[in-house]
């Protein structure tokens, strides 16, 4: 594998795009959509503007007449998968109807082949991208297998990994190492049992000590933006910045950023950013954003060295999102769905999700109800998510009770939320299971104090 190039290829970002007259154009084709006062209007999408401080509940519950989840329940389970908006829905269905009325040409619906060029044209600037460094993947999954087969390894090399990882990057890192006779290390990073600080820099000191520990090998540093298991939000750039500084790439999973947290890939300084579009940002199942940073192309020889025929002279983006036929109307849902996410404002989604993260964090933390309680991320906001995990029960361990206190919080009471399990320390001999709830732009503050006293009835009952 060749060097890191340090040197950003562009320097626009996101926040350039939202002062242009064409960001004002693109986003959502309506300058409307930006400059738009609290009266609702009506866009190309179909959904209403809606604008509103992030800390007015009034305007989040506007916001959540926008979706049709079921009213009996309130759903909290995003970090598995979201739910797309009505109007995205409407325009989704519609899609469908066109492309199994006239599959050949699909009434130009989606622009020229590859027919995501409208799309990636629409929605890369509100990630901070250029067009040609957005691919639209099929999930995280899809652009996690994708960089790492696609890029060259020798025996000897070694990945900097984290031991908090998804199967989506632990999969096809197992067959990275036997393929290459790569070393996968998977470091152990902290996690919040309650009482100890923890700060940004102590992640940023694991791979530290590990590049100087593995000097000159390590080749690549993979990690969940926000892990899977706990929801803590790792200082990405930070660790994108040490990785460069020591010309190493760097492989992103951000499963749970897209949608939830305003990112900006230029800023960020990633070579690769796998995420996916069906979950907190609320596009069609079996979608994803895969970021590939336009001077990081050349070391994903798998893809540029195939042959593909009459696609050489093509653009390697086009190269990247030619996989076969695609599903179009999912591919544009996703579109939809991330053009009225840059409407509302990314920075407002984020800030609604954290606010409402920390809110949970507090009213399950110090509460009498729950003497064991515990919380697996520490209420930091830098170090926050929209992902709260939680464990009220004296033994961590027992997954069984854990699950009987989920399934009754879902059948007595309508909240809908999921557990996951981790090692706390990477030797543990037995997992320690939490409970997961995701916050997002569809709730309010209600719902959360709604779910900890509803949690506390089901507790008192066990
Ligand atoms: C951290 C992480 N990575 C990857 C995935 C897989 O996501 P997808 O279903 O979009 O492939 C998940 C799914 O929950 C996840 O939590």
């Amino acid at each position: 594998m060749s060097q890191n190039n340090n040197g950003q290829s562009s320097t626009f970002s996101r926040r350039d795009f939202l002062k242009t007259t064409t960001g004002l154009a693109i986003a959502g084709a309506s300058s409307v959509l930006l400059s738009g006062t609290a009266q609702a209007k009506e866009v190309k999408s179909g959904w209403k503007h809606l604008n509103g401080h992030h800390s007015d509940q009034k305007f989040w519950k506007e916001v959540s007449k926008e979706f049709i989840l079921d009213k009996k329940t309130t759903y909290m389970n995003i970090g598995t998968t979201g739910s797309m908006p009505r109007s995205v829905l409407n325009s989704y269905n519609d899609n469908n109807h066109i492309v199994a009325g006239n599959p050949w040409d699909m009434q130009d619906k989606f622009g020229d082949w590859p027919h995501t060029t409208e799309m990636t044209d629409a929605i890369s600037a509100g990630f901070g991208a250029d067009n040609d460094e957005i691919v639209l993947s099929r999930n995280t999954t899809d652009g996690m297998v994708s960089i790492l087969n696609g890029l060259n390894f020798a025996e000897g090399d070694v990945i900097l990994t984290t031991h908090h990882e998804h199967v989506a990057a632990i999969s096809p890192l197992t067959l990275v190492a036997q393929r290459y006779g790569v070393e996968v290390v998977y470091l152990e990073i902290p996690v919040f049992t309650g009482s100890e600080e923890i700060s940004a820099q102590d992640f940023v000191d694991v791979f530290a000590d590990a590049i100087n520990q593995y000097q000159g090998r390590v080749r690549l540093i993979t990690f969940s933006h926000i892990t899977y298991k706990t929801g803590t939000r790792l200082p990405a750039k930070a660790i994108c910045a040490l990785a460069a500084e020591n010309e190493i790439l760097t492989l992103i999973d951000g499963a749970h950023t897209i949608g939830m947290i305003d990112v900006d890939f230029h800023d960020l300084g990633c070579d690769f950013f796998a995420g996916s579009g069906h979950k907190w940002q609320c596009g069609a199942g079996s979608t994803g954003i895969l970021y590939v940073r336009r001077s990081s192309q050349e070391q994903l020889a798998w893809f540029i060295n195939s042959s593909l025929g009459h696609l050489d002279s093509f653009p390697v983006q086009w190269k990247l999102q030619y996989k076969g036929n695609d599903n179009f109307p999912a591919l544009q849902a996703l579109t939809d769905s991330c053009e009225m996410w840059d409407s509302i404002g990314r920075d407002k989604i984020q800030e609604h999700a954290l606010d409402l993260s920390a809110q949970c964090k507090d009213l399950l933390t110090d509460n009498a109800a729950f003497p064991f309680g515990q919380l697996y991320a520490p209420n930091i906001r830098e170090l926050s998510s929209g992902i709260t995990s939680f464990n009220p029960f004296d033994d961590k361990t027992n997954l069984v009770v854990l699950n009987e206190f989920r399934d009754r919080l879902r059948e007595e009471t309508g909240y809908i939320i999921r557990s996951t399990d981790f090692k706390v320390n990477v030797n543990d001999l037995l997992d320690t299971h939490a409970l997961r709830i995701s916050t997002h732009l569809f709730h309010t503050e209600e719902d959360v104090t709604g779910l900890v006293k509803a949690m506390v009835n089901i507790y008192q009952t066990m």
